[in-house]
């Protein structure tokens, strides 16, 4: 363990699993509900239909799924739009547990208020996602690696690798992601809700820049940090793994070329690039430079080719 509490800490997802229909549900409702300015229904705001449409997956640019029958497509859309906000609710959870852990790591008064108050925060924020979806199958966390990757690093990690992977980089790229959900859903109810919850992650974040300028590190963190945010760039250079799986299932696979012009028809590398210019610029407004420097000469900001990218999403896919 890395931690420097004696309190055991569970993993994210599994807390929550064993509590999930306690007693205390009947009390979260109503809190959740007094803290709402007006009432909601009980049925999902998203219901049948997909929160974004074939641009904003820029499938409409893949010959493969514009092949594909209109009720294919759309099962497809729902598969990748029911995925962002279900990434979504996970990242809240994992946020609780965060908070919770963070509070008791906190230096002083003000930091312990900080990160009870941002808990609260990522409940609610739950709360206002299961609005859109429904409720969140615990299980679909376990086979995502990028969830397995957040949930290992909460549970194991200190205090300041903390504060830099999950409020410098994940909750201000959790901003950036936000804020493009909220503009391209035509539902007004999503849009309120992911703006509502944009603002408080603006908080979240930039105490984090705070905290961390002013942290010291010692050598063994700093060579964590920089692993750790190495394998979240290497998931990051991979592209459109998410859409690409919904899309593979979708027209019963695909080959190793079809993979590659797929990523070439959606510009994957303009996108990774963006991706990595937003996650270097999270770095350097927290001043990580000896990580920045370190990524680069490991070449985890240079853009990946098509092919390289194409063989290992095939080789994640089981494509023989
Ligand atoms: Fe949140
Ligand atoms: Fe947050």
């Amino acid at each position: 363990m890395r931690v420097e509490s004696s309190i055991p800490i569970s993993f994210p997802f599994e807390i929550i699993s064993a509590n999930d229909r306690s007693a205390l549900q009947p009390i979260l409702n109503r809190m959740f509900k007094n803290s709402l300015a007006s009432p909601f229904g009980g049925t999902p705001i998203l219901g049948d239909e997909a929160g974004w449409g074939t641009e904003f997956f820029e499938l409409h640019k893949s010959s493969i799924f514009m092949n594909l029958t209109e009720s294919t497509q759309k099962s497809v859309l729902k598969s990748c739009s029911d995925a962002n906000i279900e990434e979504a609710m996970f990242i809240e959870v994992a946020g609780m547990t965060f908070s919770s852990k963070m509070s008791l790591l906190a230096q002083n008064l003000n930091e312990r208020e900080l990160y009870c108050r941002f808990g609260a925060d990522e409940a609610h924020h739950f709360r206002q996602l299961q609005m859109v979806l429904g409720e969140l199958n615990l299980k679909k966390a376990y086979q995502s690696s990028f969830l397995k990757f957040l949930g290992n690093l909460i549970q194991t990690e200190s205090r300041v690798p903390l504060i830099l992977l999950i409020q410098v980089l994940l909750e201000g790229w959790g901003i950036h992601y936000y804020s493009t959900l909220s503009e391209n859903t035509s539902y007004s109810e999503v849009k309120k809700i992911f703006n509502s919850i944009v603002a408080d992650e603006a908080s979240h974040h930039g105490s984090g820049i705070i905290l961390f300028r002013e942290a010291l590190t010692n050598p063994n963190e700093e060579i964590r940090m920089a692993e750790a945010v190495g394998e979240l760039l290497s998931m990051v250079r991979l592209g459109p793994a998410g859409i690409l799986t919904h899309l593979y299932k979708a027209n019963g696979g695909m080959t190793l070329n079809e993979i590659s012009h797929f990523l070439d028809e959606v510009n994957f590398q303009e996108k990774i690039n963006r991706d990595l210019e937003i996650l270097k610029h999270l770095l350097t407004k927290a001043k990580a430079i000896r990580i920045i420097e370190k990524l680069e000469r490991q070449g985890l900001f240079s853009i990946p080719s098509v092919r390289g990218c194409a063989s290992l999403l095939s080789n994640l896919l089981g494509v023989s």
